[in-house]
């Protein structure tokens, strides 16, 4: 019996995509190859809205997360912390031996332009990494407001996971000024987990090329010699090239942007009016709530353990909560948290399907 995903990733793929990754398999040095992987490079400009060369990497976002700190970091890096993963970057910049500074806020909390002003006029940073949107605690930073305060500063490249947000949120890579925009395939892009993109400015490569200990599998200047020739420098995951262009045909033109982002916008929407007339607290600050996951703050005190063998019978899966977080909670003395993700190809029909079920639970 399949279950559908409400859980922060992977999440639900469509049959049409999943029937792509049966294709036979080809050679990657085949003209076959080289024309799939041409095809895919204006789509992804599209939905990043850039103008950027944007590589494909055939590993999870954390390789490229690792990528952007490797070949943009020369001095020091503003890590900035508001939840598990945000944390996760700061620790693989420090473990790729790069010196970092951390702008941490209460995990629920947003970072602030004012926050990172504050941090970046003391001088001595040439990058600042910023996950738009955390998915431990759903909370969404704000980007465009932090990308007018990184602009002053510029030798100061700006590195932005959207790993939950890129394909339900609009990010405007170019008129944001975003040097590196990176995302997995397995959120809110609807695709089977394994493969991740990222958008990598002209400055960004100019960086990787004064920069030492780039590394092998994730140097920049080799991704970018064998994007130009519409080509990887390893063996690359076809089926999910395949599985890629099918999706984003889906959703550039089937869909459509604007259509895709809206229907998020509703969801979004529609979880924390039901959570507020349930009688449970939104965990982020208000007004920082993400679209693509709602994180709540179990305040009926519900038995998540039950919950979360009750859905073993049901056709749906959802988050009862981040494990880290909720543990950090509970030493606090706080109430744990739940998620519920509505991104990808969810339909609102479905999430308030969910919802319903749901009310059976608590
Ligand atoms: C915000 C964010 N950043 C980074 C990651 C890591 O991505 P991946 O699991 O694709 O390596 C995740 C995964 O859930 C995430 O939610």
């Amino acid at each position: 019996m399949h279950k559908k995903l409400f859980i922060p990733g992977p999440t639900e793929v469509r049959k049409e995509v999943l029937k792509e990754m049966a294709r036979p398999m080809i050679g990657h040095r085949t003209q076959e190859f080289t024309d799939l992987f041409a095809a895919l490079k204006p789509k992804l400009q599209r939905l990043l809205y850039t103008q950027n060369d944007v590589l494909i990497s055939s590993s999870s976002g954390s390789g490229l997360m690792e990528a952007a700190v490797r070949n943009c970091v020369g001095k020091k890096v503003l890590s900035c912390v508001c939840g598990a993963f945000s944390a996760k970057w700061a620790d693989i910049a420090a473990n790729c031996g790069k010196e970092i500074e951390k702008l941490e806020v209460a995990w629920g909390e947003a970072i602030k332009p004012e926050m990172i002003e504050e941090k970046l006029s003391q001088g001595g940073f040439d990058a600042i990494h910023l996950t738009h949107c955390e998915t431990t605690t759903g909370v969404l930073s704000p980007l465009a407001e932090i990308a007018e305060v990184v602009k002053k500063y510029p030798d100061v490249l700006f590195l932005v996971d959207t790993v939950s947000s890129l394909g339900g949120i609009k990010v405007e890579t170019d008129r944001l000024g975003i040097d590196i925009c990176l995302a997995s395939s397995q959120k809110a892009l609807g695709l089977p987990p394994g493969l991740s993109v990222a958008s990598v400015s002209l400055r960004a490569y100019e960086r990787a090329k004064t920069i030492t200990g780039r590394g092998y599998y994730f140097d920049l200047l080799e991704l970018k010699k064998s994007y130009d020739k519409n080509q990887t420098p390893y063996t690359p995951s076809i089926s999910l090239f395949y599985a890629l262009n099918r999706q984003l045909d889906y959703i550039l033109e089937k869909e459509g942007l604007e259509k895709r982002f809206a229907r998020h916008k509703k969801m979004g929407r529609l979880t924390r009016k039901w959570a507020q007339e349930k009688g449970f607290e939104l965990f982020p600050e208000k007004g920082f709530e993400s679209d693509t996951i709602t994180c709540l703050t179990n305040s009926r005190t519900i038995d998540l353990k039950r919950a979360k063998e009750e859905q073993k019978k049901k056709r749906y899966q959802f988050d009862a909560g981040y494990r880290e977080l909720n543990a950090k909670l509970e030493k606090e003395g706080k109430p744990s948290t739940f998620r519920i993700a509505h991104l990808g190809d969810i339909k609102t029909s479905d999430l308030r399907k969910l919802l319903k079920e749901l009310e059976a639970l608590i």
